[in-house]
């Protein structure tokens, strides 16, 4: 039986009542007296977190919420019944302790936003708030309290079917839409009207599940975990989300359920984190399927002892924990901060005061203003990733027949993406729909689906596209994967189009017209084979319930694409991982020092001299790098300069680059700024983000951009030694992506 040290529980009981983030006296009070009348039971029954019924009050359930033995509710989004069951909470149960009522609400309610990873290509922190607002004013509007996200994993791997909820690969990008995501939900006081609580999961390290292969185990080194997977979790911390949930896998060997290092020390004895840790998913069970815990009683108790505050669905709790409390396995002390941390965050919601809902208080689901951000969003997630020959955007003057082709061009469903739970499709407008809205009797537009899903095989259909084709001006291929090809549990090996849409491609190219292409995708996909044939690609991810207007609008050029990728995107999947932020490594790769597999010499001698990092059959760039995105018009980054040369740790770096659109279009560009330290005590990234701007200019416009960067931004995790900023010579960077742009040398004294 493995014993936690006790000095860890306490210490951090003692350190979180301590350090709780600016506590309420009111709230702490409040808490303090609830607590003081409950039992044991009533104690328990508030870290039981049980699952609705998806519309009814079944016996049991009633049963176990007039008794206590529930504290929240997942996945119940019927307002009447959401308000019954807290009736039977408040006013039937011996204390009257409001329920938390909870769901998954990753990209929008009823208002579907672009997966959080098209988020994440908008590089828009006021945008991706302004998207969790209006998620969290409809999911409260339907009776919701709590949404299980921002989900903030970093992830470096596209065969990872989550990598489509996270915020990509890089940790500052991740933080700033993370702290977003949690400021949209929770607004200014969890207590206003159409605030919910948020989540910061899956604490941590979910997205290094080992060959990007759902819930494998994650082996994450001390410099990787502190410089890339904790900083988001620690920012959303520091923005006051109110609660975390721990990653399904084992970390380092010891699953994140039942892992003190990362609940009792990092998060609320480092961090002084006071809200509570919900399980994920029978994540508290699977304790004993892991093979850390002999039984569910075992489970429960390394899994309190841990600081799991509320266990979601398996009934661990429940069923051994008041056994442990008497035996003295489990201190009564550890149950009583994890209802204090539950009952804390049930008082900031006002849930005591306000327990039902009214939705006629709230305004229409899925409404026009919702529909215009959401719209927005998905605009500005699209990323131009070719354009040949100026092949779009579309000139609609000109234009007398469009074709549409593909599986992805009229699907309401599809285009939605993962975890759309309560998204409705009858909401959603289609690239058709929107293309025939915009051009009216200008143009017709025809359509010809050609394959049934993104998945299938039989070309039957391939000569009507092709046919299409050869009558039309201009033809729009809309391919990549259904939604249900990425999410949870939806991982793949290979990361090409599925199903036959490479051939479909290759034969309505036959026609010899210019193809635009549109992928709609929960991940990076390997498009190398499709950009053979496309003269433009944009990338629209799964773009959510108003990416049909937004893509006509690019598609017509009444918009020009500003997406930038917060992922890389490899050439296959054997070059994964492939991420920005990598080391220099000692041999590091060179166009001069790259041979390709097919130039290798027959008989060519063995050699241990002048190699480098590189694959012989696909090489050692990616297909496109983090931060790439095209757009109609040209910007040149000039006069790329710093106020000061040198600067001492507590100062800010103030760093100026001059931004000019030299095309013919108004557009926005994403002004990235990266650092290196070129000698540091241990190896640091070739390029590390520190700062980014969204700028709009009209042709022929210039401005000047300013990034302050405090030097503890300049910071870097040694293990055994901490964050620090050593001094000595740094690079930075600024242009439109991680792979290009100026530099200029600075010296922290
Ligand atoms: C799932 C997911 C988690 C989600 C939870 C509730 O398995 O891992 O992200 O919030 O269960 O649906």
């Amino acid at each position: 039986m493995k014993k936690l040290p006790f000095s860890l529980v306490v210490l951090s009981l003692f350190s979180g009542l301590l350090s709780a983030q600016n506590p309420d006296p009111e709230v702490e009070k409040k808490a303090a007296e609830l607590l003081q009348s409950m039992t044991i039971q009533e104690k328990i029954g508030q870290l039981c977190q049980v699952n609705g019924a998806y519309g009814g009050i079944p016996e049991e359930l009633g049963k176990q919420v007039r008794e206590g033995r529930a504290g929240s509710i997942l996945n119940e989004v019927d307002t009447k019944t959401l308000n019954e069951l807290q009736r039977i909470a408040v006013e039937e149960s011996r204390l009257g302790i409001p329920l938390i009522f909870a769901r998954d609400v990753i990209h929008g309610f009823r208002t579907i936003l672009p997966i959080p990873l098209g988020q994440a290509a908008t590089w828009n922190p006021e945008l991706v708030e302004r998207g969790a607002h209006i998620a969290a004013v409809e999911a409260a509007s339907a009776g919701l309290h709590w949404t299980f996200a921002p989900m903030i994993d970093i992830c470096r791997d596209p065969r990872w079917g989550r990598i489509a909820e996270s915020l990509g690969e890089d940790p500052f990008l991740a933080s700033e839409l993370g702290v977003a995501m949690v400021r949209g939900f929770q607004g200014e006081s969890l207590a206003d009207k159409g605030a919910i609580a948020a989540c910061a999961k899956h604490f941590v390290g979910y997205g290094a599940a080992e060959g990007g292969r759902d819930y494998n185990s994650a082996n994450i080194p001390e410099n990787e975990l502190y410089n890339i997977y904790l900083p988001p979790f620690k920012a959303c911390a520091d923005a006051g989300v109110a609660t975390f949930m721990p990653t399904f896998n084992d970390v380092n060997g010891v699953p994140a359920s039942g892992n003190p290092f990362l609940f009792r020390k990092v998060l609320r004895e480092d961090w002084g984190f006071n809200g509570f840790v919900v399980s994920d998913w029978e994540s508290v069970r699977q304790l004993t399927v892991h093979g850390v815990a002999a039984d569910n009683k075992e489970a429960a108790r390394q899994a309190t002892l841990a600081g799991i505050d509320m266990e979601m669905a398996s009934t661990t709790y429940a069923d051994h924990l008041l056994e442990l409390v008497e035996q003295g396995a489990v201190p009564e002390a550890v149950v009583d901060e994890a209802v204090r941390n539950i009952l804390r965050v049930k008082l900031q919601l006002g849930l005591f005061e306000h327990p039902y809902t009214d939705p006629s208080d709230f305004p229409a689901l899925a409404n026009d203003a919702h529909r215009a951000v959401a719209e927005q969003a998905a605009l500005q997630s699209c990323v131009l990733l070719r354009n040949d020959g100026q092949a779009l955007p579309l000139e609609a003057g000109k234009l007398q027949r469009l074709a549409l082709i593909g599986p992805l061009a009229d699907d309401p469903y599809e285009q939605l993406g993962t975890w759309i739970f309560d998204g409705d499709p009858q909401h959603t407008v289609t690239p058709l729909a929107a293309l025939r809205t915009a051009l009216g009797d200008k143009a017709s537009v025809q359509f010809v689906k050609a394959l049934e899903t993104s998945r299938s095989r039989s070309q039957a259909a391939f000569p009507d596209a092709v046919r299409a084709a050869r009558e039309a001006d201009a033809v729009v291929l809309f391919l990549g994967e259904e939604s249900i090809l990425s999410g949870e549990a939806h991982s793949r090996a290979h990361l090409g189009l599925p199903g036959a849409q490479l051939e479909l491609i290759k034969a309505v190219a036959e026609t010899g017209k210019p193809i635009i292409t549109v992928v709609m995708a929960g991940r990076p996909l390997a498009l190398g084979p499709a950009l053979e044939y496309s003269d433009a690609l944009l990338f629209a991810w799964h773009p959510g319930t108003m990416g049909g207007p937004a893509i006509a609008r690019l598609l017509l050029g009444l918009e020009s694409p500003s997406g930038k990728l917060p992922v890389t995107f490899p050439t296959t999947a054997g070059q994964i991982p492939m991420y920005y932020n990598h080391k220099n490594t000692g041999k590091p790769a060179t166009e001069e020092s790259y041979i390709h597999i097919d130039d290798i010499p027959v008989r060519a001698p063995q050699t241990s001299v002048g190699n480098t990092s590189y694959y012989l059959d696909a090489g050692y760039k990616p297909l496109f790098p983090f931060g790439f995105g095209l757009s109609y018009s040209q910007f040149e980054y000039r006069n790329l300069r710093l106020r000061e040369p040198a600067v001492s740790p507590g100062d800010t770096l103030v760093v100026m680059v001059e931004l000019a659109n030299t095309g013919n279009y108004e557009a926005e560009e994403v002004a990235q700024l990266y650092i290196r330290d070129v000698v540091s005590s241990i190896a640091r990234p070739v390029k590390e983000l520190k700062g980014f701007q969204r700028i709009r200019l009209k042709p022929g416009e210039s401005r000047t951009a300013t990034f302050h960067l405090p030097t503890e931004h300049l910071a870097y995790y040694y293990p055994g030694k901490g964050w620090m900023a050593e001094p000595g010579q740094f690079e930075i960077f600024v242009g439109g992506d991680s792979d290009t742009g100026f530099k200029v040398s600075c010296e922290i004294r």
